[in-house]
């Protein structure tokens, strides 16, 4: 017997029904509210690793020095039930040396995955490569720091990682939407982001509305990415985590098969922490290929029947394993985090408005929190100059190296603008690689430059 999702249409078949209906229920009476506690309506503390007295305990610790953590609690607290994506300026000491526009290359560390689907001639296995790549990322952003919010016009670009071009660009500072667009010889990735949040006291949703689509070059087939919302517990009591409870989706828009994983919420003592399983369906929704494994470490697949079941005389084959990581780091980088921050994967002639080059990003990174908070302080004063003047002259913020495109895209989490590649930026190097002075320039001496104005157009604005 196969049961139905309500929300997304898709079969959940037997199997993994009965773990799913129980953790749910774990999960909800894990939920202890500090109300008795700390005198706080409604914020809840999760040990992952523990059960409900565990709670009380983790409620004192985290990252926060008590009054440090009081006072924070205190700005925040009007903002329960809220989007807080753009909207209250938050205190560097919650912020990790990269911005959002880095974080959309971050997810092109086991590009490998993309480079094998294009390969392969099976057309399940290829469901498998492509989506074990979309669950690779979930344990780099297990990170619990926050990235800065890009400046309007901000860009990022990346090379030298599997023969990929990459460039992002910050296209809409309300509401905040970041562009994106990567290509090799075997695929081409383009995401349009426009996260929201809810911010709920000691935890905050995050829904990743957006479009996320893979094209892969050999045979034409796109596929399109529907993630699972993440849940930031233990924001400000506790010690702060992730996961990501609920269905990562990846459609082959062409031939109509799918791929449904399912991720599992924690519940108590830690069960279920990091699994995810299901299916890839063929385009009558028939299962195909299980797929297992946890995101944190590894994935793998294996034939199965009709009712889900492996197929006898066949094996479980792992398809991705994470990377080793670096000990103790600071901010809890990967390799690859280290190198999306250094100039090992810049290009010639890096555009002065890339990520790399911000002065708080920059300051973060070198320890310094109170020049860091300085340099945050006036980029933001800048960026509302920039607004005024624009507002005041009747200008427009047009991006560079993308488009908007009149197609909106629906979500579960709500309606989305789609911009699209607008193909320029591929010319661009083109002619950066064709001129003979590109290798003279010393780029880590550049001046960050986003802005659309001179600052002397804006002084007094
Ligand atoms: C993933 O989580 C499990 C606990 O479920 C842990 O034993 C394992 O070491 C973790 N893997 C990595 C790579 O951190
Ligand atoms: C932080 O930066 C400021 C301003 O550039 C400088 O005066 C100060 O010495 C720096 N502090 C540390 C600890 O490096």
């Amino acid at each position: 017997m196969l049961c139905t999702n309500l929300l997304t249409g898709n079969y959940i078949p037997n199997r993994y029904l009965h773990d799913r209906v129980v953790n749910r229920h774990c999960y909800v009476i894990a939920f202890v509210t500090l109300r008795r506690l700390l005198g706080y309506e409604g914020l809840e503390v999760i040990n992952p690793d523990g059960g409900e007295e565990d709670a009380q305990e983790e409620a004192k610790k985290g990252r926060w020095k008590q009054e440090d953590r009081d006072s924070y609690w205190k700005m925040m607290h009007k903002y329960i039930g809220s989007d807080v994506t753009s909207m209250v300026t938050l205190p560097v000491i919650i912020f990790e040396p990269m911005t959002m526009l880095q974080r959309m290359a971050e997810i092109l560390e086991y590009a490998d995955l993309l480079n094998k689907a294009d390969e392969c001639n099976d057309p399940y296995l290829k469901m498998v490569y492509a989506t074990s790549w979309a669950v690779s990322i979930y344990f780099a952003y297990q990170r619990t720091w926050k990235p800065f919010n890009p400046i309007l016009g901000e860009t990022f670009e990346m090379t030298n990682h599997e023969g990929i071009s990459f460039i992002s660009e910050q296209v809409s500072h309300h509401p905040p939407m970041s562009c994106g667009h990567a290509e090799n010889e075997h695929f081409m990735y383009d995401v349009t982001s426009k996260l929201r949040t809810k911010y709920l006291g000691n935890s905050l949703d995050v829904y990743p509305v957006g479009r996320t689509r893979v094209t892969l070059k050999k045979t034409g087939e796109v596929l399109d990415l529907v993630p699972p919302p993440t849940k930031v517990n233990n924001l400000i009591f506790g010690r702060t985590w992730l996961d990501s409870p609920g269905e990562m989706v990846m459609s082959n828009l062409m031939t109509g098969d799918k791929a449904v994983l399912y991720f599992h919420p924690c519940g108590w003592f830690g069960s279920g922490r990091y699994e995810v399983d299901g299916y890839v369906y063929n385009k009558d929704e028939e299962p195909k290929l299980l797929m297992t494994g946890k995101w944190n470490s590894s994935l793998s697949y294996q034939p199965c029947d009709m009712e889900g079941e492996p197929l006898p005389g066949t094996e479980l084959k792992e398809v991705w394993r994470v990377a080793d990581v670096p000990e103790n780091d600071k901010f809890q980088y990967t390799y690859f985090a280290h190198k999306l921050n250094s100039f090992d994967t810049a290009p010639q002639k890096l555009l002065s408005s890339d990520s790399r080059l911000r002065p708080d990003r920059c300051a973060l990174e070198q320890g310094n929190l109170s020049k860091a908070g300085v340099e945050k302080t006036r980029l933001e004063e800048r960026q509302r100059a920039e607004k005024n003047h624009r507002e005041a002259t009747k200008q427009e913020f047009t991006p560079k190296w993308f488009q908007l495109t009149g197609e909106i895209t629906s979500t579960p989490w709500g309606d989305m603008e789609i911009y699209e590649y607008n193909g320029k930026y591929a010319e661009y190097r083109m002619e950066v690689e064709a001129s003979p002075s590109a290798a003279d320039i010393d780029d880590k001496n550049l001046d960050f430059n986003p802005w659309q104005f001179e600052e002397s157009q804006i002084r007094g604005a």
